[in-house]
């Protein structure tokens, strides 16, 4: 076969027809579910502009500073979303969204873009579904929107997940601690892995995620966040695992739990699965009490996850999980000879205004092949129409699963397929 010309993106993958039927299962059931939780789903461009992105998860944050898929048209500088937090925090205050009153009950599915390098369950464009949850900081917001998180993967299957839980405090906590940090860090300095020493003045939280071999001696034993958490960020940290608790959900504290972006205050979480190897995280999230001021609006805190479809396309696979049924056709129009190709393509939409589906052959084949199309396409029904068939208006009506054939005519046909 030739080497085809063109093809996709590094890291950039085409969802074909074979694999389809899977994404808008899962859809499908984001979206009921999202129902059931009274959220509202939200669409914004897949381009923003290169300053929300940068102010709003951090100039010095891996995303912005490596990941950013970029570029200019006249005066504009564009960015392709990494991610939707601050897009839609950008909605909220674009539109006033306030003014809609309450809380804003925020989801959304769609394709996010990072220029990370390519692996299994990292790609360069991949998919989030979401939730965002802005004007409330009460912490049961923050444990509706792990349970809504939590719900959608107990649906599918999924239950062999850890749900991580810290809290970061607000930022004077935060502060002290990197300080802190930094302290205890300082007469190691030269023992840290590259990485490391880089985030060291620009962002030493970030030495808490990393997975470096040399760190890991220095992270063990690294002050904990939650030791200096104000009273505030406390007793909300306490809060959460409390409601948590009381809806029967597990979860784990890890004290050095730091997500990517920089906008995150207080609840802090991830969902971990052990069948996803090393990019094992499910799903993040937390709380943004200072984002939406932040991009331009008036203080009102948030919270909210994403989650990576990829990924738990993944886990379905790993765990034998089959999302949505094998492609399927009510019924084939098997047609020998014009006449017959001619009653197949007009009686179609009879068939089809029952909401029934239906195809037909289009390439003039035998019939032999085209009941192996009928086949292939996993047709519940055929009909067959031949001379014959048109001369007497009794058509062949064939059961393809139990092989059970009669001659009947077409209005008993469609009375046979809307029983
Ligand atoms: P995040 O942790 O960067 O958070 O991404 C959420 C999830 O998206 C990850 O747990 C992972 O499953 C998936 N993901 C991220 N990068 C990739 C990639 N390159 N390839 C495949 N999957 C990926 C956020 O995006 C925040 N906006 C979450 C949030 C919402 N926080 C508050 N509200």
């Amino acid at each position: 076969m030739a080497q085809p010309t063109y093809k996709t993106h590094l890291g950039m993958v085409d969802i074909l027809p074979d694999d389809i039927r899977k994404w808008q299962y899962l859809e499908q059931l984001i979206r009921t579910e999202a129902e059931l939780f009274n959220l509202e789903e939200i669409r914004t461009p897949i381009m923003e502009q290169t300053e929300l992105i940068v102010r709003g998860l951090g100039k010095l944050t891996d995303i912005v500073s490596k990941e950013i898929f970029s570029f200019s048209r006249g005066d504009d500088n564009y960015v392709l979303r990494p991610e939707l937090t601050a897009p839609v925090v950008r909605a909220y205050v674009e539109h006033h969204m306030e003014q809609r009153g309450g809380s804003q009950k925020l989801y959304y599915i769609g394709p996010m873009f990072r220029a990370e390098r390519p692996q299994k369950g990292r790609q360069r464009q991949f998919h989030q579904f979401g939730v965002e949850v802005i004007g409330s900081d009460d912490p049961l917001a923050d444990v509706e929107v792990i349970a809504f998180m939590i719900h959608i993967y107990k649906k599918i299957g999924i239950k062999n997940t850890t749900l991580k839980l810290n809290s970061i405090g607000d930022p004077e906590s935060r502060d002290t601690y990197k300080a802190a940090l930094k302290e205890y860090l300082k007469p190691n300095f030269e023992k840290l892995s590259d990485v490391s020493k880089e985030r060291f003045e620009k962002n030493p939280l970030r030495i808490l995620d990393s997975k470096e071999e040399e760190d890991q001696p220095f992270i063990e034993s690294a002050p904990l966040i939650t030791d200096y958490l104000s009273d505030e960020s406390l007793q909300h940290y306490q809060a959460v695992k409390e409601y948590l608790t009381d809806l029967d959900i597990a979860f784990e504290e890890d004290p050095y739990l730091v997500r990517g972006m920089d906008y995150y205050t207080k609840t802090a979480f991830e969902l971990i699965s052990p069948d996803l190897g090393s990019q094992d995280a499910l799903a993040g999230g937390g709380r943004y009490d200072l984002l939406v001021e932040e991009i331009g609006g008036q203080p009102t805190p948030a919270v909210g996850f994403a989650a990576g479809m990829e990924r738990l396309l993944i886990a379905c696979d790993e765990l034998g999980i089959q999302l949505g049924d094998e492609k399927s056709v009510d019924v084939y129009i098997v047609t020998l000879g014009d006449a017959a190709r001619k009653w197949g393509l007009s009686h179609l939409p009879d068939i089809r205004d029952l909401g029934i589906s239906a195809t037909i052959d289009y390439k003039g084949r035998s019939m032999k092949a085209q009941m192996k199309d009928a086949n292939r396409e996993n047709a519940r029904y055929a009909i067959i129409v031949g001379d014959h068939e048109l001369e007497t208006n009794k058509f062949t009506f064939r059961d393809m699963v139990n092989s059970e054939e009669e001659s009947i005519s077409f209005p008993e046909i469609l009375e046979r397929l809307s029983n």
